[in-house]
């Protein structure tokens, strides 16, 4: 199952907010139904927003009748700041922006429709890029599970998060086929239930036995020791190993501490955000308090109550024994391990584009 793609000029994407009920996809040529798309979670997921990021502005790039470079410059543009609006945290979706811009940026020919080209085969290279990164992420992870496990995860971080089989749940399906995952434990992720709409759905389909909890459940199976091992992604990971991830995260990572639960984040490259020195400098998403106070349309929270929806929450890295990416398995020190690892990307982040919110 593909997440996000270009089809015959379209962006295609399956509507996550619909699932695990019904499997509805949307084509479509409009870059703000793409962007709508992504501030609504119906496209969700750190790599997933990255590679429907570039689609985005490339789709813009080919509307009718821009039969000019700079026409298509100004198409570009405006759909990149549309975009860079969407949602904060995830900074796949600034890398991806990042990297399409600086196309634009060395672009000296004349042809619109060369720049149109290059702008597709950037785009098409981060999801290919994806894809591979989440291959190799499951096959370090999968590495360091020696035995039949039970894990825990948080959120969804499979195909649906990504352009491939995804980070954390990568390494799940990998240990399993290396028959070494005995069951997984999937916190139902309050308040968007994506572990339980969307991880259950996926492992599944994959035929791996998946137990859903309510987000709350897993001390209580820690303190039982039900629990081998924790994986979970990450949405931006600073400078020093500080990870921002789904809502809840950070109470996974102080349970396991206290529990002795191996801990690990998998993230791919274009997670990393060098510009960040720690886990303070990520801007966290606010989400409408709709999210918590309706649930499956019913309003379930006392009218005059007041709400807060942070969507993300910062792991710091001491609790953090390893981050699983493309190009390893990361050990603390993280800053060190962190900067070699960077130093060796052709894809380094450039600054954000200008406009971009930092909150
Ligand atoms: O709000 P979401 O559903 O986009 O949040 C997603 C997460 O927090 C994931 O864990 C993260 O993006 C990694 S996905 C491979």
């Amino acid at each position: 199952m593909v997440s996000v793609e270009w089809r015959d000029g379209a962006v295609r994407f399956i509507d996550q907010t619909k699932l695990p009920h019904e499997e509805l996809f949307v084509e479509t040529t409009d870059y703000r139904v793409v962007g709508e798309a992504i501030r609504s979670l119906q496209i969700r997921g750190a790599p997933a927003i990255g590679v429907a990021a570039a689609f985005a502005v490339t789709v813009a790039a080919h509307a009718h009748g821009l039969n000019s470079v700079q026409d298509v410059r100004d198409a570009f543009y405006s759909a990149l700041h549309f975009i860079s609006r969407t949602r904060p945290t995830a900074v796949n979706l600034f890398a991806a922006l990042s990297r399409m811009q600086r196309v634009v940026e060395q672009h000296a020919d004349a042809d619109p429709d060369n720049l149109r080209r290059s702008l597709l085969n950037e785009a098409t290279a981060i999801q290919r890029e994806d894809t591979e990164a989440c291959r190799r992420i499951g096959e370090y992870g999968a590495a360091l599970i020696t035995s039949p496990s039970t894990f825990l995860t948080h959120c969804n971080t499979g195909a649906l998060a990504t352009a491939g089989s995804g980070t954390a749940q990568s390494i799940i399906t990998t240990a399993a086929r290396q028959g070494n995952v005995r069951r997984v434990v999937a916190d139902e992720t309050r308040p968007l239930f994506q572990g339980a709409r969307l991880t259950a759905w996926e492992l599944l389909r994959a035929g791996i036995d998946v137990t859903v909890i309510t987000d709350s459940t897993a001390a209580f199976l820690m303190q039982k020791g039900e629990i081998d091992v924790i994986v979970v992604g990450a949405d931006r990971i600073a400078s020093n190993g500080d990870v921002a991830n789904k809502i809840g995260t950070y109470n996974l990572a102080v349970l396991a501490e206290k529990h002795n639960v191996p801990f690990y984040v998998a993230a791919p490259i274009s997670t990393f955000d060098p510009h960040t020195q720690s886990g303070r400098d990520i801007p966290i998403e606010e989400r409408n308090e709709r999210d918590v106070t309706l649930v499956g349309g019913t309003r379930i929270v006392a009218e005059g109550a007041r709400v807060f929806a942070p969507a993300f929450d910062m792991t710091p890295n001491e609790l953090i024994q390893a981050i699983v990416t493309e190009k390893g398995v990361l050990k603390p020190p993280y800053t060190e391990a962190i900067a070699a690892m960077l130093s060796t990307d052709k894809n380094e982040l450039a600054p954000q584009p200008q406009g971009v919110p930092t909150r």
